[in-house]
């Protein structure tokens, strides 16, 4: 989807054609793609694992100033759980920065789950790792515990009715417990406005073509329910008290590393294949240059190449 860099879901965009399968998981898709029907139709999450994997690594510094900021108020826990852990990397870093928890990564893609596992393992902290299989939010029934923290990245929005899986998800929360979701913040930059080539402009223009991707995805969920995107209201209305908010920084200049024109470098090729011919012909032409590892303008070989995202984390707490 196309947040990934992006502030839905910056690791997934994700470009699948109507009919078909063979989509990316950029971050959007241009018109005349659609999403499919039925829950994630059209997005493959298997297939995008290893993409969502090396994300979650690239973002790690942002994962961990959110933990150190979690840890401030969600003291000891016991059990943590990672609702749509995805590959498991978040997951795994609860159970470091937390190392008195137990920790559950559900997800309802079975691969991603066991390389979660066997990241677990590879980490020496598999004897206090799990992982549940199945469909959100119902799948939570099966917790044998009641979460002390129960977090939610960028999987909220992949449910057809985001307000019926909050009173889920705060259902399962133990007394004190602590509701985190990452939804939201702003959309990713890696390149300046004026590039020297094309004409400037291209991400504000391709973020747009994401957000309308995104309305499309949301629409064509099963059980979709239109709603306001005031997650303070929302945890409030699960029977949650003492919403709080806090942005996290993606702060990495350029001359961008390895890994991040790589993570560049995917998710501008997923934008390119998913939008197609909803691309303007001249932005088409730009990103096939930037694309291009022969080209001393592409994202390979530029020096201006960065990396700068913002993610928001949602809080609020389960009366005692
Ligand atoms: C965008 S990825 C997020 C992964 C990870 N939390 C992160 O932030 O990188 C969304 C994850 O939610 C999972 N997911 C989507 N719909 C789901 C559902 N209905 N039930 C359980 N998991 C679901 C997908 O398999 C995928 O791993």
């Amino acid at each position: 989807m196309a947040h990934d860099s992006e502030h839905h879901d910056t690791g997934h965009l994700h470009t699948g054609h109507r009919n078909g399968h063979g989509q990316g998981q950029g971050q959007g898709q241009g018109q005349g793609l659609g999403h499919g029907h039925g829950q994630g139709a059209d997005i493959d999450w298997n297939e995008m694992g290893p993409r969502l994997e090396a994300q979650a690594e690239l973002f790690t510094p942002v994962y961990q100033r959110a933990m150190a900021w979690l840890a401030q108020e969600v003291t000891e826990p016991g059990l943590i759980v990672d609702a749509g852990s995805g590959p498991g990397v978040v997951s795994c870093l609860f159970a470091e920065v937390f190392p008195g928890a137990r920790v559950v990564a559900v997800d309802s893609t079975e691969p991603l789950l066991r390389h979660a596992g066997a990241r677990a393992a590879r980490l020496g902290v598999a004897d206090r790792f799990d992982t549940l299989a199945g469909e959100l939010p119902d799948v939570l029934g099966e917790l044998e515990y009641p979460a002390d923290l129960l977090w939610a990245s960028r999987s909220l929005h992949h449910l057809g009715d985001q307000r019926a899986a909050l009173a889920a998800f705060a259902g399962r929360l133990a007394p004190g417990g602590t509701l985190a979701l990452l939804e939201g913040g702003l959309p990713s930059r890696f390149l300046p406005r004026d590039i020297g080539i094309g004409r400037p402009g291209l991400q504000a223009r391709l973020d747009a073509l994401q957000e309308e991707w995104f309305a499309r995805m949301r629409a064509d969920l099963p059980g979709s329910v239109a709603e306001v995107e005031d997650w303070a209201a929302l945890l409030t209305s699960a029977g949650l008290r003492h919403a709080r908010s806090r942005s996290f920084l993606l702060d990495l200049p350029g001359p961008a590393s390895e890994r991040a024109r790589s993570y560049v470098a995917d998710t501008l090729s997923r934008l390119r294949d998913g939008f197609g011919e909803a691309l303007d012909p001249e932005d088409r032409a730009t990103l096939d240059r930037l694309l291009d590892p022969s080209d001393a303008a592409s994202v390979h070989r530029r020096p201006d190449v960065f990396m700068l995202g913002a993610y928001t984390v949602h809080t609020a707490v389960r009366p005692v």
